[in-house]
């Protein structure tokens, strides 16, 4: 089965969340959640790396900071091979049965944090996003954006319990260049991607949010009326 073909097959509405440290993108990914689940659609909130037991297993290699030493290659592949399995064992199948998925992180963190500020090459970042999501691109992509001394004062404060993790122990200037990666994305792909500006209250930015999710959800049931009819 050709990528265009299982595109077109899927009845769901893929949205991705990126953005760096602190941006509140877990906080916002429950709020959107819980609305769309108020208004009975069938919600899957998931994460990477991990949300499927195969990338689970990948994630504590990755966040442990244990594949450090063999290099941001093999980083950017193992990151790869987990989302090929969340994809395959629980995004498509979940599209396929016409679920709005939530994703907190997905594709653009592996073009920001192994491409720009792992230094890997551009070609060789995208031929593995390629293999490993195999036609599965977002719908929509939210990108948190704020200063990244601001979004490091949030993650120190909500991480006073927890360890940082192998990329949030890393420096200013590093993750003021994946906040500007990630505006070129955002630059390069307006039609997939919508800037959110992180720095407001959590209540504007859910309402901003919904506000850019909402003319999707009108489209989805639309489609899945159109499917149903022309199954019925
Ligand atoms: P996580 O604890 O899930 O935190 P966050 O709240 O920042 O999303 O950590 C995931 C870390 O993994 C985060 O620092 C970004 C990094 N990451 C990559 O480097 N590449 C990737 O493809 C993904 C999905 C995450």
């Amino acid at each position: 089965m050709n990528a265009e073909t299982r595109v077109a097959e899927r009845s769901g509405l893929f949205v991705t969340f990126e953005g760096g440290e602190g941006a509140g993108k877990s906080t916002q990914i429950r709020r959107l959640a819980d609305q769309l689940r108020r208004r009975g659609h069938d919600v899957l909130m998931t994460r990477e790396p991990g949300g499927s037991p195969g990338a689970e297993a990948v994630r504590h290699v990755l966040l442990s900071g244990a594949a450090e030493e063999f290099g941001v290659r093999m980083e950017a592949i193992l990151f790869a091979a987990a989302r090929n399995d969340h994809v395959e064992e629980v995004i498509r199948p979940a599209l396929e049965s016409g679920a709005i998925v939530l994703c907190d992180r997905f594709i653009d963190s592996s073009r920001v944090y192994q491409g720009v500020t792992g230094n890997l090459e551009p070609d060789f970042i995208e031929a593995l996003q390629r293999a490993a999501i195999d036609g599965v691109v977002p719908d929509c992509t939210l990108i948190l954006d704020l200063p990244a001394e601001v979004g490091l004062k949030r993650a120190r404060k909500r991480g006073a319990e927890n360890a940082p993790d192998r990329f949030e122990r890393e420096e200013i200037e590093t993750h003021e260049k994946r906040r500007e990666a990630y505006l070129e994305i955002a630059e390069a792909e307006p039609g997939r991607c919508h800037v959110v500006n992180a720095e407001r209250a959590e209540d504007e930015i859910a309402d901003e949010i919904f506000t850019i999710i909402e003319p999707l959800i009108r489209e989805l049931a639309l489609r899945q009326t159109r499917n149903a009819e022309s199954v019925g």
